[in-house]
């Protein structure tokens, strides 16, 4: 497949079903305005109008393998003629939720032995945070750092920094302090330690590469620095993977890049399913302390994390992550040597961002890159994240890179707006 756009975008019939959803939407989300069609392959997948879109959006990250991977389709066909495909899974066992625990126990860093399964990142979040306060009557707040998401429930929403628009609204919260991202969050941890004490400080929730806030790479000092404080003071380090985990870093987890292994990982999207994930003894022992209806209950979720799993071991997903994370990296420092307005070029393997002048040019790229058939994400300030399937190769990466090169160009003509029904959907992307 290639990128071809044939209709105005949104379409008709996609703008049709855009203002029916609009309306019944509780959550005000700002959609892409499209509807997908089953139709697609590898990095590319078609609109119910036929257009073709290339997708280094992944559907914030969460389909790791592009549109239909014969692996993962035939994981669905095997499920066919079966219902319920879902099953109150943590009270009434199916065999999926077992083989995706086993074969998540063999990529997980040593050491972390056991997995709950739940629905959402947030979840996975509120989970690794309900474990590792439980039982400390002491604990006040929890610690997290700038530029931060860890998911939009309320405790999880505790700890986001990313942006105001998550957390306007809700006075009550779990109480927090805020370290900075960056190579003096150590100092900064010990200064809370001896204002408040150990005892009050219930955990260090960190993600090693940030993603709503920026794809911020985490300095190997800070890691290092707030690692040895939280063992030596034996407060619970979590690991928020939902984003960079499960192989996009070219490791299974952006903490393997540090060589560093966390007390709990909270981990979502790629797998299909969420799971809060650590050693067997940080788990309550008593029957139901935690728990959910569906957790590892969604027999294909589960199945299709099992074959992500198997795949990206199969086909060397990681190694290829990685190289290919560094050639877009290369070619993307080489469009910022030559376009002022791009700057700050950063990434890990396949999760991949560079800055604009503005937040308007930002936006405005964001939707011409769309209007050419490339789906992108915006992140942080003024940002751009790239996260392409893991199945990408290079003359994916270089048709995207074209097209970025040129909308960059059009959107920097003075007076550059856009115009039509697209307006109504995407123009100023206010949510993003
Ligand atoms: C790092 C991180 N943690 C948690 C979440 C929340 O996950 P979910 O939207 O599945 O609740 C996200 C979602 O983008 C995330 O990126």
């Amino acid at each position: 497949m290639k990128i071809k756009i044939k209709t105005k975008l949104p379409g008709p019939k996609s703008l049709n079903l855009l203002k029916r959803l609009k309306k019944l939407n509780g959550s005000n989300s700002v959609p892409y305005p499209y509807f997908h069609s089953k139709e697609g392959e590898g990095c590319y997948f078609k609109d119910i109008e036929g257009n073709i879109f290339l997708d280094f959006a992944s559907q914030i990250a969460s389909n790791p393998l592009g549109y239909n991977h014969p692996n993962l389709s035939k994981v669905v066909e095997r499920y066919a003629k079966r219902s319920p495909i879902k099953y109150a899974g943590q009270d009434f066992p199916v065999k999926e939720h077992l083989d995706l625990l086993e074969e998540l126990m063999t990529i997980t860093p040593k050491g972390m032995d056991s997995a709950f399964f739940i629905n959402s990142g947030a979840e996975a979040v509120e989970n690794a945070m309900k474990i590792s306060i439980r039982n400390k009557n002491n604990v006040e707040f929890g610690v997290c750092f700038h530029g931060s998401f860890h998911g939009r429930s309320l405790a999880a929403l505790s700890f986001v920094t990313s942006k105001q628009i998550y957390t306007k609204g809700y006075g009550l919260k779990i109480p927090s302090r805020i370290l900075p991202f960056n190579e003096t969050a150590g100092d900064e941890l010990l200064k809370v330690l001896n204002q408040e004490g150990s005892s009050k400080i219930g955990f260090v929730i960190m993600e090693a590469v940030q993603g709503e806030g920026g794809y911020n790479v985490a300095k190997h000092k800070m890691i290092k620095d707030i690692r040895k404080i939280t063992k030596q003071y034996k407060i619970p380090f979590i690991c928020d993977e939902v984003q960079a985990g499960m192989g996009r870093t070219g490791k299974w987890w952006a903490i393997d890049n540090y060589n560093v292994k966390p007390d709990v990982m909270s981990s979502a999207k790629a797998l299909q399913v969420a799971a809060t994930i650590s050693n067997k003894k940080n788990f309550p022992n008593e029957e139901g302390a935690i728990s959910s209806t569906w957790g590892g209950g969604h027999i294909i979720d589960l199945a299709m994390g099992l074959e992500i799993i198997k795949t990206i071991k199969k086909d060397g997903l990681l190694s290829r992550n990685k190289k290919n994370g560094d050639y877009l990296r290369k070619r993307l420092v080489e469009i910022e040597e030559n376009i002022p307005v791009i700057s700050n070029v950063r990434g890990l393997g396949l999760m991949n961002a560079f800055d604009l002048k503005t937040v308007k040019l930002r936006n405005d790229v964001v939707v011409e890159c769309f209007k050419n058939g490339l789906v992108l994400l915006s992140c942080g300030g003024s940002g751009i994240r790239l996260i392409p399937p893991y199945i990408v190769g290079k003359s994916e990466i270089d048709e995207s890179l074209d097209v970025i090169k040129k909308a960059v160009e059009d959107c920097s003509v003075k007076g550059f707006k856009h115009k039509g029904n697209i307006c109504d959907f995407m123009s100023c992307l206010k949510e993003q």
